[in-house]
C-alpha cells in the first residue's frame, strides 16, 4: 500500500506513520527525518538545508524530490510505503504523481490528520520542552503554519480532486486517532 499522510506541523504525522508502519509492513518515509539526518551528518545538503529548516521554510524542491526519488527506488518499498512530510507544494505533488506513474506505482490513499491550530502550537510547545527541535521555537513554528497553509493546503485539495483524499480527525488518544486511520484504509488494508 501506498499512502501519503498530509497535516499542519504537529498533526501527527510522523507519531501516526510509526504505528502505522508496524501495522502494514512497509517503510515510514519521512522527508524531515532524512533531512534531520542529512543536517547531523554534516553533509553539503544538510548545511544547505540546516538554516532554511530552522527558519521554518521550504527547503528546495530540487533537493528533495532527488532524495525522494533515491529513497522511493530502494528495494523495501517493494510493497509500498507511507510517505510522510511531502509532498510540501504543488510543484512536489507533480513532482510525485509523475515519479509514481513512472515506476507503475499510484498512491493507494492520501490521509489528512486534522487538528485545529490551538492544539498544534500546543503540542509542538510540549515537544520544544521535552526535546528542543531546532525548528520548535514559536517564531520558526509560526513561519511553519504559514507555509503550510499557503503552500501545502493547496496539495490537500489536489488529492481530494484525484479522489484519494480522506480526512481523519486528529485529535484525541493516539490510539483512537491510529484506529481512525486504520478505519479509512480498511477496505484494502491487507492488499500489499
Ligand atoms: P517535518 O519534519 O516534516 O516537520 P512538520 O511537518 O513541521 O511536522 P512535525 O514533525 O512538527 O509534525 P507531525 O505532524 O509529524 O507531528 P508529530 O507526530 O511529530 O519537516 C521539518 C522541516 O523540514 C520543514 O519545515 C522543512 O524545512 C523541511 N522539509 C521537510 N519536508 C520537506 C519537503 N517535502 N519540502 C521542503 N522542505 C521540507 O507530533 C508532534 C507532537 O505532538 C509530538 O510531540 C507528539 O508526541 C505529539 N502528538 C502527536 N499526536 C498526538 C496526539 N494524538 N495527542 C497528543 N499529542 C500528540
Amino acid at each position: 500500500m501506498r499512502l501519503v499522510l498530509l497535516g499542519a506541523p504537529g498533526s501527527g504525522k510522523g507519531t501516526q506513520a510509526a504505528r502505522l508502519k508496524e501495522h502494514l509492513q512497509v517503510p515510514h518515509i519521512s522527508t524531515g527525518d532524512l533531512l534531520r539526518a542529512e543536517v547531523a551528518a554534516g553533509s553539503k545538503l544538510g548545511l544547505e538545508a540546516k538554516e532554511v529548516m530552522a527558519r521554518g521554510e521550504l527547503v528546495s524542491d530540487a533537493i528533495l524530490l532527488g532524495m525522494l526519488e533515491d529513497r522511493v527506488s530502494r528495494a523495501d518499498t517493494a510493497n509500498g510505503f507511507i510517505l510522510d512530510g511531502y509532498p510540501r507544494n504543488l510543484t512536489q505533488a507533480d513532482a510525485l504523481d509523475a515519479l509514481l506513474k513512472r515506476i507503475g506505482q499510484p498512491m493507494d490513499y492520501a490521509v489528512q490528520l486534522d487538528v485545529p491550530t490551538e492544539l498544534l502550537v500546543e503540542r509542538i510547545a510540549g515537544r520544544a520542552a521535552a526535546e528542543g527541535r531546532a525548528d520548535d521555537n514559536p517564531e520558526s513554528v509560526r513561519k511553519r503554519l504559514e507555509v503550510y497553509n499557503t503552500q501545502t493546503a493547496p496539495v490537500i485539495e489536489f488529492y481530494r480532486q484525484h479522489g484519494q483524499l480522506t480526512v481523519v480527525d486528529g485529535v484525541g488518544a493516539l490510539d483512537e486517532v491510529f484506529n481512525r486511520v486504520v478505519s479509512a484504509l480498511a477496505p484494502t488494508a491487507d492488499v500489499g
